[in-house]
């Protein structure tokens, strides 16, 4: 089978195209032919050795991936041989088949398909469980989402909208600010052109938002934590920009607002029923047609350096699929 590989870890132009040998499964594994895989920030930094995660070389990158089941281990009783599942590894997906953990698969809704199968989980399960689960949103309240075009800030506006909230979004250009306003943010901000804190000001006549959704960090941070409402919740995603920001902490107390952390990955472990639960309320969401994931663009296997990187790179609204297949 076909794969794309990190043979010596460096950036997304050193990835190649190989043929290896199928791997063979456990008792508990299933293998998988993958039909699309969505590109995630991670790809780009477990390639560079960057990520807390580090397989030996060489592998495959992509963790997130839609596709059809082909053989099961003896262990299994719930899926079978021809089932569309939705699966997920912390690498190996960016390659024509790959072996996950019957653990880690779940069914793909009916109705959906592949592409958007492979790259709606992550990023709307992220923003579901940071915006319902961490910061109890209520209809009404404002949230500011920072990175907004983004593959979970664009998650996070649908999701915010459909709770019933009032979004801001927060971005770099004029072109990501449209699509965010393509997905229902009733409110732009350009944070290249103009001061975060000042529109947030003006924008919610001085009162500031109730939910700030931050995956950047670096100087973004301490600007919207400064911007948070009396009993505001300041929800801790990433940090895409690379700086991790350490904001004084008396701005807690002056607020009376929380700082949460998020890390869907540990919650998925730790709280495998609630998971369910917020996966339930999302296929549903979906299926009603309230959330309408962003596919910026498909890319074949010899081209999925490209991906990584243009993801990396700033360079891309909404997400970007791999499929292997093509
Ligand atoms: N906590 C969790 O459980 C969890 C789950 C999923 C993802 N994450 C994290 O959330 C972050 C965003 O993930 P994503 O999938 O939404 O990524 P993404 O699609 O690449 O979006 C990240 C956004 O961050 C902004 N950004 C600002 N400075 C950047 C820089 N130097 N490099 C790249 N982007 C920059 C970009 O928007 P502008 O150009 O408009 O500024 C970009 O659209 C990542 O750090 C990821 O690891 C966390």
């Amino acid at each position: 089978m076909k794969a794309l590989l990190c043979k010596q870890f460096g950036p997304p132009d050193t990835l190649v195209v190989e043929d290896i040998p199928t791997p063979g499964i456990g008792p508990n594994e299933v293998l998988v032919d993958v039909h699309a895989a969505a590109v995630n920030f991670p790809d780009s930094l477990i390639i560079e050795n960057k990520y807390q995660t580090k397989p030996d070389l060489p592998f495959s990158p992509g963790g997130e991936l839609a596709g059809v089941v082909v053989a099961v281990g003896d262990k299994i009783r719930h899926l079978s041989v021809g089932d569309d599942v939705i699966a997920f590894t912390a690498y190996g997906a960016f390659a024509e088949q790959v072996v996950a953990s019957a653990a880690q698969v779940i069914p793909m809704p009916k109705g959906v398909d592949y592409i958007t199968a492979s790259a709606f989980v992550m990023t709307y399960g992220t923003s579901y469980h940071a915006l319902m689960d961490r910061a109890a949103l209520q209809a009404g309240e404002t949230v500011l989402v920072l990175g907004a075009s983004g593959g979970v800030g664009l998650a996070a506006i649908e999701i915010a909208k459909a709770a019933g909230a009032t979004v801001i979004a927060a971005a770099s250009t004029a072109d990501k600010l449209a699509v965010c306003v393509e997905h229902g943010a009733d409110e732009t901000i350009n944070y290249v052109e103009a001061d975060l804190r000042d529109e947030i000001k003006r924008l919610t006549e001085g009162r500031g938002v109730d939910v700030v959704y931050d995956p950047v960090g670096g100087e973004l941070t301490e600007a919207a934590l400064r911007s948070c409402a009396w009993r505001g919740r300041h929800l801790v995603i990433g940090f895409a920009a690379g700086d991790i920001p350490k904001p004084p902490l008396n701005l807690a107390l002056l607020k009376g607002c929380s700082i949460v952390g998020v890390f869907w990955g540990r919650f998925v472990q730790t709280e495998p029923k609630q998971n369910a639960a917020d996966l339930k309320a999302l296929f549903g969401l979906l299926a009603e047609g309230k959330l309408r994931p962003h596919i910026a663009g498909t890319y074949p296997l010899a081209r999925g350096g490209e991906a990584i990187a243009a993801l990396a790179n700033r360079k891309v609204s909404g997400k970007l699929v791999i499929t292997p297949r093509d």
